[in-house]
């Protein structure tokens, strides 16, 4: 059925996992995900890390500086969560009205992460002020010690720390980031419905091979590394089930190209210029464009708890070329997909 479909138009969509960064870099990527997405959560792992609602305000009104003119694209701002952070600052999210939830990078997991918790156990503490004040936990769950296995990293968090977490915080609302494998979607499915995961498009159109395969090619390098296809098929599969514990978040990471094409090449895919694209890449290869909407548009934002956009977009079937580079005066980034064809376009989008 879905060989017939040529236009797709759904609510507008948010992206519930952004890396946007800072100064220049911002300035160059914000109008791609501005064009697609009513909001973003924006994530905190800044050098330094935004640790504070005061840094996270200010940090907000940097973003809405670098939009373009016409834009009501909102950022959702969250805090790194470290050892220091106190149960006033909690508070302080809990009424905020732009600051979301805490980020909880585990130290050394990612770019960014070495301000991060090394014990997590340490930590429980707040992670019980969340559960009473109703502040979201987002978790990059993959364990960091250098004796594991890369591959094995997110299943290790898993039934090491995360299990345990859920078990102890039954009601505090996790979202499991960025999500690799079928031990992953399976533990998620299983949890209580206080958790809820992130997909990525690259989890959900590439396997382990799109790095390594014929040579190395940094730019599929992202921390959780992609994996076997067999995981890769139930990603796709949770992704399109309508489970509404599943929702989109790309995870979209600019490096500049010069960090990535290097002998110690930096994590982090960017997708933000053609996200929507890449996921209904993803959904019609499953046969299931039908099941975009609720993916993309209403289940983040019912697990956050915020009303959904009233605005639309539209999707129709042309080949368009994704360029090689994105680059301006300051920075040069390469975009998934680069210099290949994409065969969905966005033609229209609305802010309701
Ligand atoms: O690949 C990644 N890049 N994974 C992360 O968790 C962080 C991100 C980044 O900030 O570049
Ligand atoms: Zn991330």
């Amino acid at each position: 059925m879905d060989k017939l479909i040529d236009k797709l138009t759904i609510a507008l969509p948010d992206d519930w996992h952004l890396h946007v960064r800072t100064g220049s870099i911002l300035k160059t990527v914000i109008r791609h995900s501005a064009r697609q997405f009513g909001r973003a959560i924006i994530m905190p792992n800044l050098k330094p890390p935004i640790t504070s609602v005061e840094q996270a305000l200010l940090y907000r009104n940097e973003i809405l500086a670098a939009l373009p003119a016409d834009s009501a694209f909102q950022p959702l701002m969250t805090l790194y969560l470290t050892g220091n952070t106190s149960s006033e600052e909690i508070q302080k999210v809990a009424e905020s009205e732009h600051v979301h939830a805490f980020k909880l990078y585990p130290a050394g997991a990612t770019t960014n992460s070495d301000a991060g918790v090394g014990n997590i156990e340490a930590v429980y503490p707040l992670f019980a002020a969340m559960e009473k004040h109703g502040v979201p936990l987002l978790i990059h769950g993959e364990v960091t010690n250098a004796e594991y296995d890369i591959f094995d990293r997110e299943k290790i968090f898993i039934d090491s720390q995360l299990s345990q977490i859920t078990q102890q915080f039954p009601a505090l609302r996790i979202v499991a980031e960025h999500l690799t494998t079928l031990e992953a979607v399976q533990f998620v499915e299983a949890a209580n419905d206080n958790v809820g995961a992130t997909i990525t498009p690259q989890h959900l159109l590439y396997n382990r091979n799109a790095i390594l395969a014929g040579g190395i090619r940094p730019h599929f390098y992202c921390l959780p590394i992609l994996k076997r296809e067999h995981h890769r098929q139930a990603l796709l599969k949770a992704a399109t089930s309508g489970n509404p514990k599943f929702f989109l978040g790309t995870d979209s990471a600019p490096h500049p190209t010069s960090l990535k094409e290097n002998a110690c090449g930096c994590a982090g895919c960017y997708s933000a210029h053609a996200a929507l694209e890449l996921y209904a890449e993803a959904f019609e290869q499953a046969g299931a464009l039908d099941k975009l909407e609720g993916f993309a548009s209403f289940h983040g934002a019912d697990f956050y708890r915020l009303p959904r956009n009233t605005g639309t977009i539209t999707l129709e079937k042309n080949s368009w070329s994704v360029p090689a580079q994105y680059e301006d005066t300051d920075n040069r980034i390469t975009p998934l997909k680069a210099g290949e064809q994409l065969h969905w376009q966005l033609t229209a989008a609305c802010n309701g």
